[in-house]
């Protein structure tokens, strides 16, 4: 009796204790690149917290001018003060963007093309993650409309100044989950059927498709393009669900810090000679296996087709 008590009690608190250190094993992706980014343009979408915040901290760190792109500019403000704190470079500066609004999409980049001559690295960070069924300012369902139609649209409208600026990376942060994820072309804003966890794998799984679409499409512009599964990460990307926050706290000993979260961004961003790699999803800073369905170029290509059709792009 004792000694079940007693494991109850000491099991927990020795995990607690190694919490850290299991985190480290856990988390074995580091990015190592030394390279230094002054005169570096770059833009980091959801920026205001999680990944998205400590990606720009590192990117503002190594001396380029960062953009937080945020729906929130209040939060943004203080998270820019925050970076230029600690990192002592000025140049963070937070812009309006709504990523459920075509026409916040539209004002950003049109303000950011008139500002600014070049654009080096593009983090496209920000999502959604199992929220109720919703739309975005366009109709979108939110899942879809957010972490892929808004980030393709954002790119597409950035994609000019990547190629002058070029050598130039696109990052997609998408996940492992990407591997329940189908594309129901004839269920694509879930009007027929609805599931909010399996919502957000089917936009992980565009992100993967699109990142691999287009990098075959910039072949030979010097825009490489890579997408990340960033681990599982205590972040605000669960604060939809009362559920998914429950098992965040239960495992959390065992979950990324977000600057852990990060690693594989910068990785994908940052390290010299990758652009071989162009079109690949990456892991823990290594290639990583992505599901024959991410793989298919049949709906990669038509899924592009559709989504250029749903935003009034012409196809090119
Ligand atoms: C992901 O990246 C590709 C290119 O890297 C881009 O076209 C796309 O819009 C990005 N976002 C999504 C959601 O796929
Ligand atoms: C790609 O997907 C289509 C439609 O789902 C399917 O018919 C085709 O067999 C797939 N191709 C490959 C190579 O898996």
């Amino acid at each position: 009796m004792i000694g079940v008590l007693l494991l109850l009690f000491l099991l927990p608190l020795l995990l607690y204790i190694a919490a850290p250190q299991i985190r480290k094993m856990l988390s074995t992706g580091v990015c190592t690149s030394t390279i230094q980014l002054p005169g570096k343009v770059a833009v980091v979408t959801g920026a205001n917290t999680g990944i998205g915040k400590e990606t720009a901290k590192e990117l503002a760190q190594r001396g380029a001018r960062v953009y937080l792109a945020c729906r929130d500019v209040q939060k943004g403000e203080l998270v820019a003060r925050e970076i230029q704190t600690v990192t002592g470079n000025q140049q963070v500066l937070v812009r309006k963007l709504d990523l459920a609004d075509t026409k916040s999409i539209r004002a950003f980049a049109k303000d950011f093309l008139a500002e600014e001559k070049h654009l080096h690295i593009l983090v496209n960070n920000a999502g959604v993650m199992m929220c109720p069924y919703s739309k975005t300012a366009d109709g979108f369902e939110m899942h879809m409309g957010v972490n892929h139609l808004g980030h393709f649209l954002l790119t597409h409208l950035l994609i000019e100044k990547l190629k002058e600026s070029a050598p130039s990376r696109v990052v997609n942060v998408s996940s492992l989950a990407h591997h329940l994820g189908r594309i129901h072309f004839h269920n694509l804003q879930g009007e027929k059927f609805y599931s909010a966890g399996l919502a957000y794998c089917h936009s992980k799984l565009a992100n993967i498709l699109f990142t691999r679409e287009l990098a075959r499409r910039l072949k030979g512009s010097g825009v490489t393009t890579y997408s990340v599964h960033p681990g599982t990460v205590d972040s605000e990307l669960v604060r939809h669900s009362s559920v998914m926050r429950w098992i965040w706290w239960l495992f959390s000993f065992f979950i990324k810090t977000p600057q852990q979260g990060a690693q594989t961004s910068l990785y994908c961003a940052l390290t010299e000679g990758l652009e071989i790699l162009s079109g690949n999803h990456f892991s823990e800073c290594n290639v990583a296996w992505v599901s024959a369905k991410a793989r298919n170029e049949t709906i990669a290509r038509r899924l592009w087709d559709v989504s250029c059709d749903l935003l009034g792009i012409t196809r090119d």
